[in-house]
């Protein structure tokens, strides 16, 4: 059962742990850093080396303690002993913000099944190693948990070249929705959040020059989302003001998917 708590709009973390899996840039960052300013200890896990650097800078702006954990997706070995090493420095886990991201932009005619197995190894797959080892953990401790997946927009629309990581966002929404029904008996919401194009290293790649600007004038906000943005919708999700709501994909698109 997913209990009723009286919430008040603060958004608290205080007493949480959180993990944000592609934490050391990008919308990850800024979600730790939200996560760390409403009370939550925050492990950073991710493949780049700067994980200690990023979980420090947290720490010393929030008062916060943070760990900086290598965690590699696409290994089970790697998020078995990221999840432990959360466990024994932080004391457990009740929040996971999973947010690994790949993306190589192909025309669906000529894009190589090597390039579609990687979006699905990491985007796809990692997300639910990450979230299956993450949920065990949380059923063990018997407090409930929060999960929140960043999808994408394209879940809901058709993007040109996007079809490789369409197919492993899309696959995340049906997962969600699986282990939303599954896992809320024992007190965990799994949701979404489907970003349009945001700001980050990622956006910038895959939207350059005139595809950029046909892109910016077809969202309805004329403009691209930034990372506060989407770290405030996970935020939310990861909260007990959302108690309620569970295998759901919040779009974040600024009005692109109405059409
Ligand atoms: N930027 C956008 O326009 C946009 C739009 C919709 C959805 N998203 C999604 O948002 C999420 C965050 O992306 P971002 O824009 O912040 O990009 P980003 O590139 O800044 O962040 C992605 C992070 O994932 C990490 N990562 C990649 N492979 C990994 C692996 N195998 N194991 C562990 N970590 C790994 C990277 O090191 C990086 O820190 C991604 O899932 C992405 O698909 C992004």
């Amino acid at each position: 059962m997913i209990n009723y708590q009286k919430v008040n709009g603060d958004f608290d973390l205080g007493g949480k742990v959180a993990i944000v899996v592609g934490g050391a840039g990008g919308i990850g960052e800024a979600t730790a850093r939200m996560y760390a300013k409403k009370g939550a200890k925050v492990a950073i896990a991710d493949m780049k080396d700067t994980v200690d650097e990023v979980a420090n800078s947290i720490a010393e702006e929030y008062g916060v303690e943070t760990t900086g954990v290598f965690c590699d997706v696409t290994n089970q070995e790697s998020v078995d002993s990221m999840v432990n090493a959360v466990v024994e420095r932080l004391g457990g886990v009740d929040v996971l913000a999973a947010m690994p991201g790949y993306v190589h932009l192909a025309p669906a005619k000529d894009i190589s099944i090597a390039t579609i197995e990687k979006h699905i190894n990491v985007n796809a797959i990692g997300v639910f190693r990450v979230c299956q080892a993450v949920a065990n953990q949380m059923i063990k401790q018997g407090r409930g948990g929060k999960i929140v997946c960043v999808t994408s927009q394209a879940d809901f629309i058709a993007i040109n070249e996007h079809v490789g990581y369409t197919m492993s966002k899309a696959a995340v929404v049906g997962m969600i929705k699986v282990c939303a029904l599954e896992w809320a008996e024992y007190g965990i919401n799994v949701n979404g959040v489907a970003p349009t194009v945001v700001n980050t290293y990622m956006g910038e790649k895959a939207w350059q020059g005139e595809v950029k600007e046909n892109m910016i004038r077809a969202i309805p906000a004329h403009r691209f989302a930034e990372t506060d943005e989407i770290a405030a919708a996970v935020l939310f999700l990861s909260c007990a003001e959302s108690n309620m709501i569970t295998g759901e994909d919040l779009v974040v698109d600024g009005g692109f998917t109405i059409y």
